[in-house]
């Protein structure tokens, strides 16, 4: 059902991540009937726009992704129907977010929409800035007077969702949080991360909590290792000024990668409300051993090929110095301290211009404890596989072994599967429709706390301060299109001599 009444303010609304993805995901919201009927949108941003051409450029972008299959997962057609209830109450304020003056503006419109809609006074307001307006704008809008909720009982909400990076250190993360909790309540921050919005994340818990199968089987006793992969295929695209100060591991590791950690690996939550989930995910990463440089590995794309396409070098890409120590890959070795996962390594790895676009959890069970077919030794035997595919082609396989029609007892391997696309009718989603409901609705389960934002930063923070410290000597150290450095291999095989990562590819059954 509709969210309750409210306005939507977003600061940075002339910017990539609201025409790319923001308005999209509001848009899909209001064509599936969920934006509620007494509704605004606001923009705000230093760009020399008004309502009519900012709403003009929305439309044209929405427009833009029909069609695109690389935007396939977005919009599927542009309802005009839909279209026109965001636009109709949508107004757009120029000005400088560092000032007082702006403010006053931003609330007098703000009022005007609230008065002809009716919203009563609920606020969403959406940071879509770089990370350094964050605490500013928050401090602004404490004092313009613009996020206190009514504890008159009117139950009036104000709600913040902050972008990432939230922080870029563990140091910064806590005076962020300091700087947002002197003005609003913990329970108005909503810390977004959008891995947590996509319908394959969330099914992580259906899938662990909701069948009896698994869950006997998910601990130490059976399994061996946990392999996360979140390979991309697309570079620093135009992002350079952001992506030379955060690097793969800062951009990925400490957000979307732990959520998926945490979600494979949490306990089960006792009740579903947002603090009984996010309890456990906290429990979670404090168990995270601190990572030391040597459970890391990090890389550069050089020169090469992605799909299909020849593809220029890091250090070649527009904005990025000729010398740069930025990495665009890391892998890492995460120990988990606790009396599940005690000695079950979980490695993970990330990285821009590789061979695939996937994202997937692979859960790799133990040997069995002998061979008993003829000829066959247990060094022979492949190992079980669960894999989650995250994206694309969403789905769940498990791997294992058949006995090969024949006179001999011969195994080979088998691959059981469910994919989304089967069974369901694909509902556009990267992530932020979800997440944009919920925090419409109240619902924080899906955001981060600030505790377990700082617990992140805790667990990369060695290695974050190594690499800022010492240059890698050996960048660029892997080639557009490849499966990344070589040296992400010796993770593995450090800990045991046959274990290696799975290939990023996607299987070729799938395509
Ligand atoms: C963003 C990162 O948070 O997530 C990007 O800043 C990355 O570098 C993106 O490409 C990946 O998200 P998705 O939904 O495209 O997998």
């Amino acid at each position: 059902s509709p969210a309750g009444p409210c306005s939507v303010v977003i600061f940075g609304a002339a910017g990539d991540l609201t025409k790319r993805l923001l308005v999209p995901a509001l848009y899909n919201l209001a064509n599936t009937g969920l934006v509620p009927e007494k509704f605004g949108l606001l923009g705000a941003d230093i760009a020399d726009l008004d309502a009519k051409h900012w709403t003009g450029s929305l439309r044209e972008m929405l427009e833009s992704f029909v069609g695109d299959p690389e935007a396939e997962d977005q919009i599927k057609q542009v309802d005009d129907a839909a279209w026109d209830r965001l636009r109709a109450h949508a107004d757009y304020v120029q000005g400088d977010f560092t000032r007082d003056e702006f403010y006053e503006t931003l609330k007098s419109r703000l009022e005007a929409i609230e008065n002809s809609q009716g919203t009563g006074g609920n606020r969403l307001f959406y940071l879509a800035v770089a990370d350094r307006f964050f605490a500013p704008i928050v401090e602004h809008l404490g004092k313009a007077g613009l996020v206190t909720e009514d504890e008159s009982g009117g139950g009036t909400w104000r709600r913040i969702i902050i972008e990432k990076p939230f922080g870029h250190d563990l140091a910064s993360a806590q005076d962020l949080n300091r700087r947002l909790l002197s003005v609003v309540d913990e329970r108005q921050i909503y810390r977004i991360d959008h891995f947590l919005g996509k319908e394959t994340v969330q099914n992580i818990m259906a899938l662990r909590f909701g069948n009896g199968i698994f869950d006997p089987l998910w601990n130490r006793d059976r399994i061996d290792h946990v392999q996360i992969t979140v390979a991309e295929t697309v570079g620093v695209e135009g992002r350079a000024k952001f992506y030379e100060q955060a690097g793969a591991l800062r951009d990925m590791v400490p957000n979307h990668v732990f959520q998926l950690v945490a979600m494979v690996a949490m306990e089960p939550p006792v009740g579903v409300r947002a603090e009984a989930i996010r309890d456990k995910k906290l429990e979670l990463f404090s168990a995270i051993r601190t990572l030391r440089p040597e459970d890391a590995v990090r890389g550069q794309y050089g020169a090469g090929e992605v799909s299909g396409q020849s593809a220029r070098g890091y250090r070649e890409e527009p904005g990025v110095a000729a010398d740069s120590n930025t990495e665009t890959y890391v892998a890492l070795r995460l120990a988990i301290d606790n009396w599940r996962w005690a000695g079950v390594p979980f490695y993970i790895r990330t990285g821009k211009h590789l061979s695939e676009r996937m994202t997937e959890i692979a859960i790799r069970f133990r040997k069995q404890p002998l061979a008993p077919f003829q000829g066959a030794s247990l060094d022979g035997l492949p190992p079980n596989w669960l894999v989650l595919r995250i994206q694309p082609d969403e789905g769940i396989a498990i791997e294992f072994e058949v006995k090969q029609p024949g006179q001999t007892m011969r195994l080979a391997p088998a691959r059981m599967q469910f994919r989304y696309r089967d069974r369901f009718e694909p509902e556009p989603n990267v992530g932020y429709e979800t997440l944009l409901y919920d925090c419409m609705i109240g619902d924080q389960t899906l955001f981060q706390r600030a505790d377990m934002v700082e617990e992140t930063w805790r667990v990369v923070g060695r290695v974050l301060d190594a690499w800022g410290r010492d240059r890698a000597a050996d960048f660029p150290n892997y080639r557009s299109g490849s499966a990344g450095p070589d040296a992400a291999d010796k993770l593995l095989a450090d800990d045991e001599p046959t274990r290696r990562w799975r290939p990023v590819a996607l299987d070729p059954a799938e395509s």
